[in-house]
């Protein structure tokens, strides 16, 4: 493992901005600013329930999952036309460049739009033009994962795969979200199994507000080759065990583990812990639109809270090229890319 050097704490924003990283947790639709809603709803003629973007905004104070989730599937209401999917998309792609991600992938949700009658093929050849512009114009990588919406059936999860299926060039893996507690991995055996003969990458969002059990069935049922949030599992030792020993990854979001109040403080957030037990854990924004920021907040606002350091800065990064998608030639690049930037932090101390 490369040796870190420290880097002095007023130093460390500079580095948590300019360190090269990967973003792993994201919801496309978790990114539409209250700025965008606005406009998409004038231009597409669909009401929203709020005045301003200011009293849209301040409506983002949640109690759990479930209060975030009717907001967000009322402001994914307003995008109608594959330019605004692109247009979503790109706005995204701007802030990750910002924060010096390299590569992203990106989750979204085909059911919150093909059941108000917008076709599939809007929705992904809007992501996925933005996803070409982003390596053309701003030099980041990127892929799809479509994502099943765990509070539907695993039938409507099964239309869902054949209306998108001819599409498939575009999207490289699948996911679950939505409502997690009452209704575990399981429920989605079969539609996950096709997806794995398909030839689709798996994740799946599991021990977020769940209990361990559903990290174990995302594993064991679904076979899922990362699990996006499950900072529950430190509940259960046998479970912290095998995901570290198979280096299991786990996408972590503190920033909205926070705002639905998994986490009472983000002082309190178990992420450096499963961090220091050897898991393949990554910083991650989840809803960035939503939960007060894009990646670099989360990162600066953890490590602000828990005391981190290069170490973990170092850390973190890796893993998020580690646990990507990527291909290894890809994932050697930006190893190397890490290096540089902190070999430069060290240079520049001296
Ligand atoms: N959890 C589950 N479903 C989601 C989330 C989340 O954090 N964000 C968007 N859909
Ligand atoms: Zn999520």
């Amino acid at each position: 493992m490369y040796n870190v050097h420290p880097v002095a704490p007023k130093r460390l924003p500079e580095l948590l901005k300019r360190m090269p990283k990967a973003e792993l947790h994201i919801h496309i639709e978790g990114s539409l600013e209250p700025e965008l809603i606005f406009k998409l709803s004038k231009k597409n003629n669909i009401p929203i329930p709020y005045e301003s973007v200011e009293s849209l905004r301040a409506a983002y104070a949640f109690n759990n999952l479930q209060s975030f989730l009717d907001i967000y599937y009322a402001g994914a209401s307003v995008l109608i036309n594959e330019d605004d999917f692109y247009e979503m998309a790109y706005a995204y792609f701007l802030k990750a460049a910002e924060d010096h991600v390299l590569h992203a992938e990106l989750f979204f949700d085909p059911q919150t739009h093909t059941e108000r009658g917008v076709p599939m093929e809007a929705v992904i050849k809007g992501l996925n033009r933005a996803c070409n512009e982003a390596k053309d114009k701003l030099g980041i990588t990127s892929c799809l994962i479509l994502c099943f919406l765990r509070h539907l059936s695993e039938e409507d999860a099964f239309k869902t795969l054949d209306e998108a299926l001819p599409f498939k060039q575009f999207w490289v893996g699948v996911g679950l979200d939505s409502s997690e507690v009452g209704h575990p991995p399981e429920k989605f055996a079969k539609v996950f199994a096709k997806c794995k003969e398909l030839g689709f990458r798996l994740v799946a969002h599991a021990g977020e507000e769940g209990p361990p059990a559903y990290i174990w069935s995302a594993l064991d049922v679904l076979g899922v080759e990362r699990v996006d949030h499950g900072v529950q599992s430190i509940k259960d030792p046998e479970l912290v065990k095998r995901l570290s020993s198979e280096r299991i990854p786990l996408t972590v979001c503190p920033l909205s583990n926070l705002k639905l109040k998994v986490f009472s403080s983000l002082s309190e957030h178990n992420i450096a812990k499963l961090l220091a037990q050897g898991l393949c854990v990554t910083i991650n924004s989840d809803d960035p639109a939503y939960f007060g920021g894009y990646i670099y907040e989360n990162f600066i606002k953890t490590f602000e809270a828990l005391g981190l350091g290069a170490r973990e800065a170092y850390a973190f990064a890796h893993n998020s090229f580690e646990a990507s998608f990527m291909s290894v030639a890809e994932k050697e690049k930006c190893f190397h890319a890490l290096k540089v930037c902190f070999e430069s932090f060290v240079e520049n101390d001296a």
